[in-house]
C-alpha cells in the first residue's frame, strides 16, 4: 500500500465536469498523486455530480442563491464547511461559473486553482473561446492559474496554446481547447502535488 499522503482535492463545477474527469482519470491511472475527496456544484443535476458519483466521490449540490455570479455570504460559508469537513487542501475550480470571494480564498491561501479557456491575460470572463474567435486572434488556448480576488487575474501556473483555424466555429474551437485542458489540469496539479511550484511575486516557477 502507498503510505505517502495524497494531496486532497475539492472540485467545484457548474457543468459537464470533463476537467474533473480528466483529473480523476489521471489519479486512477497513477499519473497524479492526489485524491478528489469531494465535488460541489451550484447547479442541481449538473453532469459533474453524476461523474463524481460514478467515481465514488462524495458530491453535493449546494445552492449559491441569492447571488448569480459570485460565491458569497451564507452560501460561501456552506461551501467552506463542506470543503473543510472533507479535509480539502486544494480547491480546484473546474468550470465553476462564479467569482470566488475573499472568505473562501483566505481559508485556502494560494490553494485555489482555476482553468480558463484562453491564454490569459487575454479574454478573461465568460465564453473566452468565442471572445478569441470574434476578436480574430490566431492563437488561443487554456491557462491554469492560482485564483485571486480578480476575475481570471491570478498568477499563471501553465498554459497550452491552440491555433485558431479559418473554419472554426465557437463549438469546434472550444472542443479543441478542452482537449488541451484535459492535459493541462492534471499536469499543473502534478507540479503542485510534487511541491514544485515556487512563487516569486506574480511569477510561478516550476523548475521547467
Ligand atoms: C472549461 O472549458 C473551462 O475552461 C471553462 O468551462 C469549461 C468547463 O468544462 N471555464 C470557464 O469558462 C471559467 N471562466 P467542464 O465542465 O467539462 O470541465
Amino acid at each position: 500500500m502507498d503510505s505517502r499522503k495524497k494531496l486532497r482535492l475539492g472540485v467545484l463545477g457548474s457543468g459537464a465536469g470533463s476537467n474533473m474527469q480528466s483529473i480523476q482519470d489521471a489519479i486512477e491511472d497513477g499519473t497524479l498523486d492526489a485524491e478528489i475527496v469531494c465535488v460541489i456544484s451550484d447547479v442541481s443535476g449538473a453532469k459533474i455530480l453524476d461523474r463524481a458519483a460514478a467515481a465514488g466521490v462524495d458530491a453535493a449540490y449546494i445552492d449559491a442563491a441569492p447571488y448569480k455570479t459570485k460565491l458569497d455570504g451564507e452560501a460561501e460559508r456552506k461551501y467552506i464547511e463542506y470543503l473543510e469537513e472533507h479535509g480539502v487542501e486544494v480547491v480546484v475550480l473546474a468550470g465553476f461559473m462564479r467569482i470566488i470571494k475573499e472568505g473562501l480564498l483566505s481559508r485556502f491561501p494560494n490553494r485555489v486553482v482555476n482553468i480558463h479557456p484562453a491564454l490569459l491575460p487575454s479574454f478573461p470572463g465568460r465564453d473566452a473561446w468565442k471572445q478569441a474567435l470574434d476578436y480574430g486572434a490566431k492563437i488561443t488556448g487554456c491557462t491554469v492559474h492560482f485564483v485571486d480576488t480578480g476575475t481570471d487575474t491570478g498568477p499563471i501556473i501553465l498554459q497550452k496554446s491552440v491555433p485558431i483555424r479559418d473554419d472554426d466555429t465557437p463549438e469546434v474551437l472550444h472542443a479543441r481547447i478542452q482537449l488541451q485542458e484535459h492535459d493541462a489540469y492534471p499536469e499543473a496539479l502534478r507540479l503542485l502535488a510534487a511541491g514544485r511550484l515556487k512563487m516569486e511575486g506574480r511569477r510561478v516557477k516550476s523548475g521547467i
